[in-house]
C-alpha cells in the first residue's frame, strides 16, 4: 500500500532518469544519468546566479520546470510565487497540459498543499491526495487536471520563502520518493536564487526610474507649454516600440530615452526656451545644441549609456535634413526614429504659444504626409498602429505571470 504522505526511502530508488532492466545496467545508467543531471543542474545554477531581468528569470524557470518533469518523470509542474501584498500564491510558470489554465488562479496562502509548504518551510510528498485533507480540489476543478500525487518544495533564498516548486503525478503511476525530493530541492534552490536576483535587479531599476522621472519633470517644469511632454513622448515611443516587438531591454532604453530626450534643454537659457514669439536664426542655433548638451549630461551616468544615441539623434530626419549630425535613413537608429515621430505627434497635439493643439486626426494626417521625408515609414507606421491599439501599452513588470 502506498503511504499517503512520505518522504522516506521505503520505495527503492527510481534512478534519475529511465527505468533500468538489470542491476548492472541499472548501475551504469544511474551513474551516467546522475552525471548528466549534475552537469545540467550546475549549468542552471550558474545561469540562475546571473539572472537579471524578469524575462530572463521566466525563461530560466521554464527550463527548470522542463528539467524537473524530465528528471522526475512527472506529468506537470509549476513555480508558484508568493504575492506578499495579498498573501496569495500565484502561478508564475507552469508546464504540463493545464499550464495555460492555471495562470489565472491565485491560491490562499493559508490553504492547500503549496500554502502548507510555504508556511511551514518544509517539503511535502503526498502520494495519494485523496487521503490528505490539505489537498485543495479547486485547482483541479478549474483546470480539469486530475492530481494523484504531489511533491512540493519551498523555494528559499536567504531567510525568505519566495515560492513553491510543485510537481504532479509520476508518469508511471508510482509515488514520488526521496531521490525525487532531493532533485527537486536542488532545482527549487536555483529557482529561488533566480527569482531573488531578478527582484533585486528590479529594485535597482525602480530606483533608476524614479531618478529619471524626477529629471524629466525638472525639464518639463521649465516650460509651461511642455508640461508632461517627456512622459507622453516616452509613452508614444513605447507604443511604436511594442508594435515592433522590441525586447524588454530595448523597451527599457526607449522608456529612459523618451523621458530624457530633451534633458539638454536644461542648458538652454530661459530667454530662448520660454520665448513666446518666433526664434531668430541665432537662437535656433543655440536651441539646436540641446541634443549634444543632453548627451554630455547623461554620458557620465553608466545606466543611461544605452540612451545616449536616442538623446543625440531624436531631431534627425529620415531625409537627412535634421540635426545635429544630418544622419539619413537607417543610419539613424530605429529608437531615435521612433522618438522623432513621438516627439512630433506630442508637439502637434498640445497647445503651443504660437497655436492651439491640433486634433488627433489632423496630427495623424500630418505624420502620414511627411512619411519618407521627415519620418521613417517603419517608425511612423508602428506608432500609428500602436496608437490605434492603445491602451495595450506593455508595462515592464517584474515577474508577471508568464503569458
Ligand atoms: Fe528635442
Amino acid at each position: 500500500m502506498r503511504p499517503n504522505t512520505t518522504t522516506t526511502s521505503e520505495t527503492k530508488p527510481t534512478p534519475w532518469l529511465g527505468i533500468p532492466q538489470t542491476e548492472a545496467e541499472s548501475n551504469q545508467q544511474t551513474i551516467a544519468e546522475r552525471e548528466e543531471y549534475r552537469k545540467r543542474l550546475e549549468l542552471l545554477y550558474r545561469v540562475g546566479k546571473k539572472v537579471g531581468s524578469a524575462s530572463e528569470v521566466t525563461r530560466l524557470l521554464g527550463q527548470i520546470l522542463r528539467m524537473t518533469q524530465q528528471t522526475l518523470r512527472a506529468s506537470a509542474s509549476s513555480v508558484l510565487l508568493i504575492d506578499q501584498g495579498s498573501k496569495e500564491l500565484y502561478f508564475q510558470t507552469a508546464a504540463g497540459k493545464a499550464k495555460s489554465r492555471v495562470k489565472q488562479i491565485r491560491l490562499d496562502l493559508d490553504s492547500g498543499i503549496a500554502g502548507w509548504v510555504a508556511r511551514h518551510v518544509k517539503p511535502l510528498v503526498v502520494n495519494d491526495v485523496g487521503q490528505d485533507p490539505r489537498f485543495h480540489k479547486e485547482v483541479d476543478k478549474a483546470t480539469g487536471f486530475v492530481t494523484r500525487s504531489v511533491l512540493a518544495v519551498p523555494m528559499v533564498w536567504g531567510h525568505e520563502v519566495v515560492g513553491v516548486l510543485e510537481v504532479l503525478n509520476k508518469l508511471d503511476g508510482s509515488g514520488f520518493n526521496e531521490q525525487d525530493l532531493e532533485a527537486s530541492t536542488a532545482l527549487a534552490a536555483t529557482a529561488a536564487g533566480a527569482v531573488s536576483n531578478a527582484r533585486l535587479h528590479q529594485a535597482v531599476l525602480d530606483g533608476y526610474k524614479s531618478t529619471v522621472k524626477a529629471l524629466a519633470a525638472a525639464i518639463d517644469a521649465r516650460d509651461p507649454y511642455t508640461c508632461g511632454h517627456s512622459q507622453r513622448v516616452m509613452e508614444y515611443a513605447l507604443l511604436g516600440a511594442t508594435s515592433l516587438s522590441f525586447s524588454p531591454e530595448e523597451l527599457q532604453t526607449i522608456e529612459f530615452g523618451g523621458l530624457l530626450h530633451d534633458i539638454g534643454k536644461i542648458g538652454i537659457t530661459d530667454s530662448i526656451l520660454r520665448k513666446s514669439g518666433r526664434l531668430t536664426t541665432d537662437e535656433w542655433s543655440v536651441m539646436h545644441k540641446h541634443p549634444l548638451i543632453g548627451v554630455n549630461i547623461i554620458s557620465k551616468v553608466p545606466f543611461l549609456q544605452p540612451t545616449t544615441d536616442l538623446v543625440l539623434h531624436h531631431h534627425e530626419r529620415f531625409d537627412g535634413r535634421g540635426y545635429p549630425d544630418r544622419l539619413k535613413g537607417e543610419n539613424i537608429t530605429l529608437g531615435a526614429r521612433l522618438l522623432a515621430v513621438a516627439d512630433a505627434f506630442d508637439t502637434m497635439t498640445t497647445d503651443r504659444s504660437y497655436r492651439p493643439a491640433l486634433g488627433v486626426d489632423i496630427a495623424l494626417g500630418e505624420l502620414a504626409k511627411y512619411i519618407g521625408t521627415q519620418f521613417c515609414p517603419v517608425a511612423a507606421e508602428a506608432f500609428v498602429h500602436g496608437f490605434k491599439e492603445r491602451p495595450t501599452l506593455r508595462q515592464v513588470h517584474i515577474l508577471p505571470a508568464e503569458q
